[in-house]
């Protein structure tokens, strides 16, 4: 615990011990950008960050629960806790985010040191939940919202590299893919005030970050009309509905900011990315030209199960539609290896689709039950998990050869690049990514992270390019 001195007069200087939280993030970029809501919640409560999980009064796991290896990580993690605990009995444990929502109680009655449960909308009540535990009962709250938003809260910047921040734009989801456990567990989905989310943008140019990451599940959807959550939006009066903002409309708003801040956005949705998000896009130099545009399968009858609600040829049209426009445009998605009743024809569709479209990386997963889904529900994992694996390694192989054969084409080419890192290989070399979001690991010379330095490409490999700089 770290003394801290409140009063200055010596004579009646008095010291409080701030009190230690220490929060590990796990899954996708939306946990990590709520640990940030949630350290500021606790810091407003008198919390200080810590990097010392032993020196910590508190530790939150921000959990995943999109597959069951995820859970099981989790698991795991509470097991070395315990020994965090026995240096500490007055340490307070607390699991939150998906796993927390979806388990809920069973997670206090299976997980004996677990202190806390809280779900992804009840952030705010985490003070009044430690307070609980401290009075000496466990603690939990698992409501979702349809409004939380966390809209004003100023996220408190966590390893941050203070080049690159993520701003959370939307919260849930309503797509109901058959898969997926996301709308169990994050909710309904709502839009963000658009004003917050640009004040946020603002302060972190004048923070100096270069770049911010627009997040959500499906930022294609986001629209905000000043009343409050989507779902509502038919409710509202005419005036609301006219002023409503969509998608490509807040990515030029955020666009304007700072017009030497690159702007990205994730995840689009290939039912409901517009050609307006596209024509923004290419309206604005500092919005990368690069899109993650999750398949999750390259076959019509799998999608259809899948409720993805669209097929491979309009999955297709939509890659052929965003190159036609930009067509520098790159393009990554996620595969999912063996989903119920997947036969060896519909998989090699998923292997043709990547050659197809020349993904420049993919996510590749082996499809895991989730209980709750409707897959679950309604239909039978009756894919082995051999061949599960076994159709993830040829689909991580062709990918591997596509990201190849992409990036040996760049040998030679020059690109702008955002350092962001020193290389794990060599302290003499940096690491950032071009605009298509690709790692460049290029010679340090004098430059320093969080400048924008030209890279000649001289050669590749299957997940990184490697260049030298070049002056204007
Ligand atoms: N099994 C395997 N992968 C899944 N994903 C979502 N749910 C599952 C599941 N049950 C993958 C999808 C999604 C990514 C975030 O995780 O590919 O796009
Ligand atoms: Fe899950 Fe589908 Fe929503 Fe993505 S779009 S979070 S895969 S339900």
């Amino acid at each position: 615990m770290n003394e801290i001195s409140i009063l200055e007069n010596p004579e009646t200087t008095i010291t409080v011990a701030k009190k230690q939280m220490y929060i590990e993030s796990y899954g996708c970029a939306m946990n990590f950008s709520d640990s940030e809501i949630i350290g500021s919640i606790m810091a407003e409560s008198g919390y200080e960050y810590t990097n010392d999980e032993f020196g910590a009064d508190v530790i939150f796991l921000n959990t995943c629960a999109i597959r069951d290896n995820a859970e099981q990580k989790i698991r795991d993690r509470l097991k070395h806790l315990r020994h965090n605990k026995k240096k500490n009995s007055d340490l307070i444990i607390g699991v939150l985010g998906c796993m927390a929502e979806r388990l809920k109680t069973k997670l206090l009655e299976e997980e004996k040191l677990v202190d806390i449960v809280a779900g992804p909308d009840s952030y705010r009540d985490l003070p009044k939940l430690v307070a609980e535990v401290e009075d000496g009962s466990k603690a939990i709250n698992v409501l979702l919202s349809r409004e939380e938003t966390y809209a004003e809260i100023s996220p408190l910047r966590l390893n941050t590299n203070g080049v690159s921040a993520f701003i959370s734009i939307m919260r849930g989801c309503d797509n109901m893919c058959s898969f997926c456990v996301v709308p169990f567990t994050r909710g309904r989905e709502r839009s963000r005030s658009a004003e917050s989310i640009v004040q946020e943008a603002r302060q972190l140019s004048e923070s100096g970050y270069k770049e911010i990451t627009l997040l959500g599940q499906n930022v294609d959807s986001y629209l905000w009309f000043g009343g409050g959550p989507k779902i509502d939006f038919k409710k509202a009066d005419v005036a609301q509905q006219e002023n409503a903002v969509n998608f490509a409309q807040l990515l030029e708003m955020v666009a304007i900011v700072d017009p030497n801040m690159r702007v990205r956005f994730s995840t689009s949705h290939p039912k409901d990315i517009s050609d307006d998000v596209i024509y923004t896009m290419l309206k604005y130099d500092n919005i990368c030209n690069y899109i993650h545009l999750p398949a999750q399968s390259g076959n019509s009858r799998v999608l259809e199960a899948m409720n993805r609600t669209y097929t491979r040829e309009w999955y297709i049209s939509k890659v052929e539609r965003i190159r036609e426009l930009i067509p520098e445009c790159g393009i990554s998605c996620d595969i999912i290896s063996g989903f119920c009743t997947e036969t060896e024809e519909e998989h090699k569709d998923t292997l043709t689709l990547i050659e197809e479209c020349k993904f420049l990386f993919s996510y590749m997963y082996k499809y895991s039950e989730r209980p709750g889904t409707l897959a679950a529900k309604k239909m039978t994992d009756d894919v082995s998990e051999e061949e599960k694996s076994r159709r993830l390694s040829e689909i991580i192989v062709v990918q591997n050869r596509v990201s190849l054969e992409n990036n040996e084409k760049l040998v030679g080419k020059t690109m702008m690049v955002l350092a962001d890192g020193v290389s794990k290989k060599s302290d003499n070399d940096l690491t950032g990514r071009n605009e298509q979001n690709m790692k460049v690991i290029f010679p340090k010379e004098y430059y320093k992270i969080g400048d924008f330095v030209k890279v000649k490409i001289e050669r590749v490999t299957t997940i990184s390019l490697i260049g030298v700089t070049v002056i204007n």
